[in-house]
Formats: C-alpha cells, structure tokens, sequence
C-alpha cells in the first residue's frame, strides 16, 4: 500500500475545504493565462458529488471543488447541459484559486458502463473546455492512489457499490452494485419522517450517526453481503474501502463483521478515486 497515503489524504481534505497555499512559478505564467509548468486535473462525475482536483508536479493536491449534483447517475450522463454547466463553474472557482486557466483534465466510469456512455462522459469535459486526455476505470484510479497488488477495493459511492479485485497489482474481476448512499438516506428519511435532504445532513452530522447507526446497519450489512457473493472464488485477504459512503464511522466494522475478511478505511474515503483520477492526467 502506499506509505504516504495517509500523509496525501489529510492533505487533499485541507485542500478541498479551502485551504491555498499555492502559487504558480511567474516565469512559467503566460500572459494569456496558460501555465507551462506541469499539474494535473481530474474530474470525477459522481452520482451524488462532482468533484474537480488538480495536483502539482509531485502529484499533490493544490486545488479543488466539489458539489452535489444530480447529473450522472452510476456512471450515465442524465443532465448533460447541467452537467456541462456545473463543471464551467467549478473549473472558473478553480482557476481563479490557481492563477491560470485549466486547459485538460482526465476523468473516470465505472466499470462495465457501455463505450457511447463514457464517450458522453468526456463530452462533458469538452464541453466546459477542458480537452479530455485520460479515460480511466475507477478502480484503477483508486489503486493509483493506494497501490495495492492484492485484495478488494469497494467503492461505496452515492448510487453503487463498485467491486474490483486485484492480484499483483492488476484488476481481475469487477461488479457494480445499485446500493449506496442514497439508500442510507432513504433509510433515515423513512425513520425519522424527514426529506431526502434532510436525511443526507443528518447521516453526514457527526452529532447523529451513532443515534443512526442502528437505523442504516441493515444496509450496511447488505454492503458486506454483495461483497462476500463478489469475493466467491477470489482468494481475497483484504478489504479496502473508498467512497463517501465508507466515510460513516463504523462502515469498516461491520463489512469486516459480515465478510470475515480484514477492512481497512484509508483516512477520508471520499476524495480517493478524484485524486487518483487527477494522476492519471
Ligand atoms: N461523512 C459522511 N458520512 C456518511 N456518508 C457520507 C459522508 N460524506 C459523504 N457521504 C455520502 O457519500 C456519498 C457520495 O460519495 P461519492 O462522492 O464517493 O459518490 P459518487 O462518486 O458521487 O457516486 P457513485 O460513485 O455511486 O456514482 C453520498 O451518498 C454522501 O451522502
Ligand atoms: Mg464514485
């Protein structure tokens, strides 16, 4: 696994919560805005969060943003002009924290998402102006970021849960899943009488997830289940998680409780495919 991976995610949080200390070298700055030194930019359409980072030389976070929106769904673009739309502006909130215009970017699709759809998906990048010079799998991004040669790396995201399994560093077998954080949310509303909405700032307020917790354990529990039939005839000997959905504290424990199977959570799981996207830039 990557050593410094722990170090990269604390960083990449700073980052995206605002913090820039970054500036670009003036004798690289041209004066129509175009950087000539070396960053690299990701863009990861997500159903729930779109997330655009960009690294330095060194692949380090200097700058980011991320947004709800509901414009792709598992991997399909369904809002294609709000999509477009939402990636201009956070690309402009981006460059104005940089200093330079964001001239390409890679981004990602699930796996087993059909070729006209990701195609969809790099039409949004042109569309907001960004030529699109890397089309990665999610999983791999992930692993560019944790760099395992085996186990299973599950994506708990907004809509799905993504399976991939890896053997000396090489994807073997994927699946994706239609359960993800939605569902905790539709869970919680259902409990609790409350909107959608309100459901998502519930499960994500610190104060609320341990009253919660016995309330979303089922689908938890489902989580480790769709993993445990994935793993069937895998030689798997450990677990880690991505996604934001692992964010919720206890994710962890039950998958491991469910599958038997040792599950690491490496440091904030929500920005781990985006930052391994931006390297694949
Ligand atoms: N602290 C938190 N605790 C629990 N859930 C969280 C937390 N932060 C984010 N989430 C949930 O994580 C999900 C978004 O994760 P992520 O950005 O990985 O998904 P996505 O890439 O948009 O979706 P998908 O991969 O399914 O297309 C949302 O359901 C969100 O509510
Ligand atoms: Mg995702």
């Amino acid at each position: 696994m990557n050593p410094n991976l722990s170090d990269l995610l604390t960083r990449t949080d700073s980052i995206m919560s605002g913090a820039n200390g970054w500036h670009p070298d003036p004798d690289l700055l041209l004066p129509s805005g175009i950087y000539r030194g070396t960053v690299h930019a990701g863009v990861d359409l997500g159903t729930a969060y779109t997330v655009l980072i960009v690294l330095d030389e060194n692949c380090q976070p200097i700058a980011g943003e991320y947004q709800f929106a509901e414009v792709v769904r598992d991997g399909l673009v369904v809002d294609f002009v709000g999509a477009v739309d939402l990636l201009r502006k956070m690309k402009s909130k981006v460059e104005e924290k940089l200093g330079f215009t964001l001239t390409s970017a890679a981004t990602a699709y699930p796996p087993g998402v059909p070729q006209a759809e990701v195609r969809a998906t790099a039409n949004v990048l042109y569309g907001a102006g960004l030529d699109c010079t890397g089309l990665i799998d999610e999983p791999t991004a992930a692993n560019n970021v944790l760099q395992i040669q085996d186990g299973a790396i599950v994506d708990v995201g907004g809509g799905t849960t993504g399976i991939a399994i890896f053997e000396n560093g090489k994807v073997v077998y994927t699946a994706d899943e239609p359960t993800g954080g939605t569902h905790f949310s539709l869970v919680i509303a259902g409990s609790t009488g409350s909107t959608f909405e309100e459901a998502e700032a519930l499960k994500k307020n610190p104060n609320e997830q341990t009253r919660l917790f016995p309330v979303i354990r089922p689908v938890m529990e489902k989580v480790g289940t769709i993993i445990n039939r994935h793993i069937q005839g895998h030689q798997v000997e450990r677990i880690y998680l991505v996604g934001g959905t692992c964010a919720y504290p206890g994710m962890d424990k039950v998958v491991q409780e469910v599958t038997g199977i040792e599950t690491v959570l490496p440091g904030n799981p929500l920005f781990v495919t985006p930052l391994g996207i931006a390297m694949h830039n």
